[in-house]
């Protein structure tokens, strides 16, 4: 990876990820785009940022040409709860902006990442240790938005040579950007609830267990899968990798920890709970840490301890 082009850099992952790849990479060498311009972000003020709208795929070609790009790291995409009151615009904007990205990586020759989620398995599959390969029916837009883009991805590799590599991410969990309407969003929503108002609604059910990972590991397996030997590759898109299984319960005994009078209570909002149900309680990576190495280094407490304090500082908690 020189020069990188990464979609959707003002969303979740891509605002961190900018920042994190111009580090390794240097501001100049890692383009960020997205559908819209906002001042002052950090991805927007340290290199370079164009505005790019997915479904223009002349448009991303051009500035992937401008700039020399040599990968794509393909980020924008509705999450599960909008992508199921929006499917129609789900699709087209998960599947049409993902199949213009491909295309420009098949024109320009460039490597290719996208992820998919823990949302591409359904009621279907197998829901302790979910193997790597395994039944994938799920019954959500998203989850057909994903699958679909595995199989996509899949394609390019094998018939026109693309280097296409993916991970299935768990919910993601970080103090920097909060996610845009996901069913894993209320492991986000807890730390900041915690700290402002000492208590959360949770609108996803005890005992509801489903995989995490904190926004630190999830950068660093974006990296690595990306260097990684394409000889030691037998998977591409997509491998499963989590660092934990946990329902609201545990996180909201790991925040007792640092705020003993924090309380949880629950509003179960049918829709995402019902999203959730269909998703595993807990994946198996094994395939993505024999096959490039990936290791979660965050666990429940190590991550909690360290959301509480850098959102303490953000929110300005004393
Ligand atoms: N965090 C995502 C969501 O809840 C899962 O990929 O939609």
């Amino acid at each position: 990876m020189k020069k990188i082009l990464v979609t959707g850099s003002l969303g979740q992952i891509g605002s961190e990820l900018v920042m994190h790849m111009r580090n390794i990479y240097g501001n100049d060498n890692v383009i960020a785009t997205d559908i819209r311009r906002i001042e002052g972000m950090p991805a927007v003020e340290s290199g370079p940022f164009e505005i790019v709208d997915v479904l223009d795929s002349k448009a991303m070609a051009e500035v992937a040409k401008k700039h020399n790009a040599d990968t794509i790291i393909h980020l924008a995409a509705l999450l599960s709860a909008v992508a199921e009151a929006k499917p129609v615009l789900a699709w087209e904007i998960n599947m049409g902006g993902l199949f213009n990205a491909l295309e420009v990586a098949r024109e320009l020759n460039c490597s290719f990442f996208t992820p998919s989620s823990i949302g591409a398995f359904g009621p279907s599959t197998p829901k302790v240790k979910t193997p790597q390969d395994t039944i994938q029916r799920p019954q959500t837009m998203y989850g057909v938005t994903k699958v679909s883009g595995e199989l996509l991805c899949d394609y390019y590799f094998k018939r026109f040579g693309v280097d296409t590599r993916g991970v299935r991410f768990p919910g993601l969990i970080s103090y920097e950007t909060l996610p845009g309407g996901g069913t894993t969003d209320y492991a986000v929503d807890i730390y900041y609830e915690a700290l402002k108002n000492g208590k959360y609604t949770s609108f996803i059910d005890k005992g509801t267990f489903m995989d995490m990972m904190y926004m630190p590991d999830a950068l660093n397996a974006i990296v690595t899968l990306m260097e990684a030997d394409p000889k030691k590759l037998i998977h591409r898109n997509a491998f499963n990798i989590t660092a934990m299984s946990i329902e609201p319960e545990m996180v909201a005994a790991e925040i007792k920890k640092h705020i003993p009078s924090f309380e949880i209570n629950y509003d179960v909002d049918p829709v995402r709970q019902g999203i959730a149900n269909s998703w595993p309680d807990s994946i198996d990576d094994s395939a993505a840490r024999e096959e490039w190495g990936f290791n979660a280094k965050y666990d429940l407490a190590l991550m909690s301890k360290d959301m509480l304090e850098k959102l303490r500082v953000k929110l300005n908690i004393k």
